[in-house]
């Protein structure tokens, strides 16, 4: 079948993009480029030995999107498109209600406009707020997110679920990823961060490469088992694969689907950098800071309703993320540049 994925350039859109054309589905991606790089999909397309079509443009932009479905018989699409730096939509809040929530709803808008009904989004653990015991499972309620990225999800995820109530020709899954790390094991695709980067993987793989000097671990007075925040760390290749059982599902099932994608485990982080150290040879210095504000001590995954409703299962392991980071960062020290 014929799959747009909105974002396919980006980190967890590139991996997916290179599961679906592995799989045999044409792909049309359409990405602004605006945290990617367009060297991803040529990767993508070297390494499949596929072509893909490549729409460079907004999600925002209407026009753009009746033309692309006049255009393709979308079947189906996969929507990674947004913004995702938790501080920077602190800052910049209309600009993540925009992109996230106003660009999804465009995004819908030609969707039912051209008849396309099926549709996987890119949700995060991050909805289900604070408070909860470990592991989260589905049936949770949402809770309330400490930051405008994690309310645009909210918002997101509540918008979709009104869309499959007032017409039962819509099919939506809501994938809740927990940490996406990793890269593909050719270590030719992989995270490219522009800045400094937010999240724990890509600062402990710049330090390693020498591109940091030191990572700062934000808090080591946490309830857990060393003191240091616990996360479910889930490789990106795992989470792909997810996708596209996502998307077999969707032919069958009407309405709303929430699957968490996790592996189910938490690994703190002085575990990671130790795991890191080990793959890839380096040392990692490191000093302790004080916490980051809203983070939480430890959040991981219930994974079982996926397996049990996906028959999708997270197989790889935190030394196979490790190694596979080092890989793609080891190859490409300044990224697609
Ligand atoms: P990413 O930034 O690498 O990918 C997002 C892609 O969307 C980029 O290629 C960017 O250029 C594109 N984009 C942004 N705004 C756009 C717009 N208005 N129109 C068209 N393209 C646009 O991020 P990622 O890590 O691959 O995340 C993909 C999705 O998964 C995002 O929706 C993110 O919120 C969600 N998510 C990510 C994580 C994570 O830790 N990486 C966790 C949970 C959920
Ligand atoms: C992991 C652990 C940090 C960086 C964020 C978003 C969430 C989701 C994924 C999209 C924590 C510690 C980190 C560093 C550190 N994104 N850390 N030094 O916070 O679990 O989740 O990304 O939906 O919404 O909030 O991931 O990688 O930032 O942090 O010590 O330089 O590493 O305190 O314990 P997090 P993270």
């Amino acid at each position: 079948m014929t799959v747009l994925i909105t974002g396919g350039a980006g980190y967890i859109g590139s991996h997916t993009v290179l599961a679906l054309l592995e799989a045999g589905h044409e792909v049309v991606v359409l990405d602004n480029l605006v945290n990617a790089s367009r060297e991803s999909l040529r990767r993508v397309e070297r390494l499949t030995e596929r072509t893909l079509i490549f729409v460079e443009g907004d999600i925002r932009d209407r026009t753009l999107l009746d033309q692309l479905f006049s255009e393709h018989a979308v079947s189906a699409v996969i929507h990674f498109a947004g913004l995702k730096a938790v501080g920077e939509s602190v800052q910049q809040p209309l600009s993540y209600y925009e992109n996230n929530v106003a660009g999804t709803l465009v995004l819908c808008q030609a969707m039912q406009a051209a008849g396309v009904t099926r549709l996987v989004f890119s949700s995060s653990a991050t909805v289900y707020g604070d408070g909860h015991p470990m592991p989260l499972h589905e049936g949770l309620p949402t809770g309330e997110p400490t930051n405008p990225y994690g309310r645009s999800k909210l918002i997101v995820e509540e918008l979709l679920r009104d869309l499959a109530d007032s017409d039962s020709a819509w099919s939506i899954v809501l994938l809740r990823y927990f940490n996406p790390v990793g890269a593909h094991a050719s270590g030719q695709i992989g995270e490219d961060p522009r800045g400094i980067p937010n999240n724990l993987l890509p600062y402990v793989a710049q330090v390693a490469v020498g591109r940091r000097d030191c990572l700062a671990i934000f808090g080591s007075d946490y309830s857990t088992h060393d003191g240091t925040g616990v996360r479910d760390y889930i490789h990106v290749m795992d989470l792909a694969e997810g996708h596209l059982c996502a998307l077999h599902a969707l032919a069958e099932r009407q309405g709303v689907h929430i699957w968490n994608l996790g592996t189910g485990q938490g690994h703190s982080v002085l575990e990671v950098v130790k795991a890191f150290e080990q793959a890839s040879g380096q040392a990692v210095p490191y000093r302790i800071e004080p916490r980051r504000p809203d983070d939480v001590a430890a959040c991981w995954a219930d994974a079982c309703l996926a397996e049990r409703e996906l028959g999708w299962k997270a197989w790889r392991s935190l030394a196979e993320m490790m190694a596979d980071t080092w890989r793609w960062q080891h190859n490409n020290p300044d990224g697609y540049r």
